[in-house]
């Protein structure tokens, strides 16, 4: 797999510094911005939702008169969770509302957060040099492209997203950052994402891709919707390509907790389906499932660390689990329907 060499790295990229170039960690490299300074430079452009978005912004508002979001959004609060700064009172108070119900939410986006950045490394060791991120969200953004970064300089990351915010200050976020992209897209839709400019300038669907689905399947309520749009990513990638995959699923939430949870998750816009690892255990189907398996998130390869200081045995309601694409036979043939 590594005999097709990602030459983008050297060729491509002006003013690239070479295979062995550090890179800054991600977090660093994003404390230079703060969300007021990303919000001000989109607002100059004349957004008025991102001018509503400055004034509520944690640094203090410059725009008087502006809207403050009245929505919450589930990018922010997962970035609320992660102790970012780029979230609103309007998405706090859901985010404290949501752990009302569910004491341990925090603790469920940290081993989310963990089990990503170990997929991720797992992969680059193994060969894969570039990602699809379907449902970015915020804090993301500098988890998959600074973990496969640090791991392998030359590593590419197209994230995507549906919503226009989120994208909007990950445009900002990560403008400078080489081989990565951002693009706005409906994830539901895989043959818009697999042609959008942003994704292929980044990525080659002839070699190994490693497909990232982590938190943004929930919000996919139809089942059938669900299984066809996962089946078409797998059958647009080559061999050795990869899915990692993380859902929302009870491990010690109680019915009455996740009827609970319902109507408070639905104020971001769409009630996020619960399912249980047999409920989705099928979009691994044509993957041959990794060791440990499809696993409670924290129990997936702690020993590679980043377990953000949660026991394996954290009580987080999510199930984890990578595919890798084996050979062609097992999935049918490369195919790609266009609208
Ligand atoms: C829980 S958040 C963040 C998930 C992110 N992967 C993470 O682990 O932090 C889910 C994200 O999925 C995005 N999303 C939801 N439905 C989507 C869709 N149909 N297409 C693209 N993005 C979607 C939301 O906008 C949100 O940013």
């Amino acid at each position: 797999m590594r005999g097709t060499a990602n030459t983008w790295c050297l060729e491509a990229v002006p003013g690239h510094r070479g295979a062995d170039a550090r890179l800054p960690d991600a977090g660093t490299r994003f404390s230079r911005f703060s969300l007021s300074t990303i919000v001000a430079a989109i607002y100059a452009g004349g957004s008025p939702i991102l001018g509503a978005l400055m004034q509520g912004s944690d640094a203090g508002g410059a725009l008087a008169g502006a809207e403050l979001p009245q929505r919450p959004s589930i990018a922010r609060i997962f970035d609320y969770y992660l102790g970012g700064s780029s979230h609103f009172e309007v998405d706090r108070g859901t985010a404290e509302d949501l752990t009302a119900v569910l004491p341990n939410l925090r603790g469920h986006v940290l081993a989310v957060h963990g089990f990503l950045r170990r997929a991720v490394r797992y992969l680059v060791s193994s060969g894969i040099d570039q990602f699809l991120d379907l449902g970015t969200g915020l804090s993301t953004t500098g988890d998959v492209h600074g973990a496969a970064q640090r791991a392998d300089p030359c590593a590419r990351v197209a994230y995507v997203d549906a919503d226009p915010v989120t994208v909007r200050l990950a445009e900002r976020q990560l403008h400078d950052v080489r081989g990565v992209t951002v693009t706005e897209a409906d994830l539901r839709q895989p043959a818009s994402v697999l042609t959008a400019p942003g994704v292929t300038s980044v990525l080659d669907f002839t070699r190994p891709v490693g497909v990232l689905a982590v938190a943004a399947l929930p919000f996919i309520t139809d089942d059938a919707e669900l299984t066809g749009v996962v089946a078409a990513y797998r059958d647009a990638c080559p061999v050795h390509s990869a899915l990692v995959l993380s859902h929302l699923s009870p491990v010690t939430a109680t019915p009455a907790q996740i009827s609970a949870f319902g109507p408070v998750a639905a104020r971001v816009g769409a009630t996020p389906a619960w399912r249980s690892p047999e409920d989705f255990r099928c979009l691994l189907d044509g993957y041959e499932i990794v060791e440990p398996g499809l696993v409670h998130t924290t129990k997936w390869r702690p020993e590679l660390g980043d377990a953000a200081g949660l026991p394996v045995d954290a009580g987080a309601d999510t199930y984890s689990a990578v595919g890798r694409l084996a050979s062609r036979e097992s999935t049918g043939p490369l195919r790609l329907t266009l609208p």
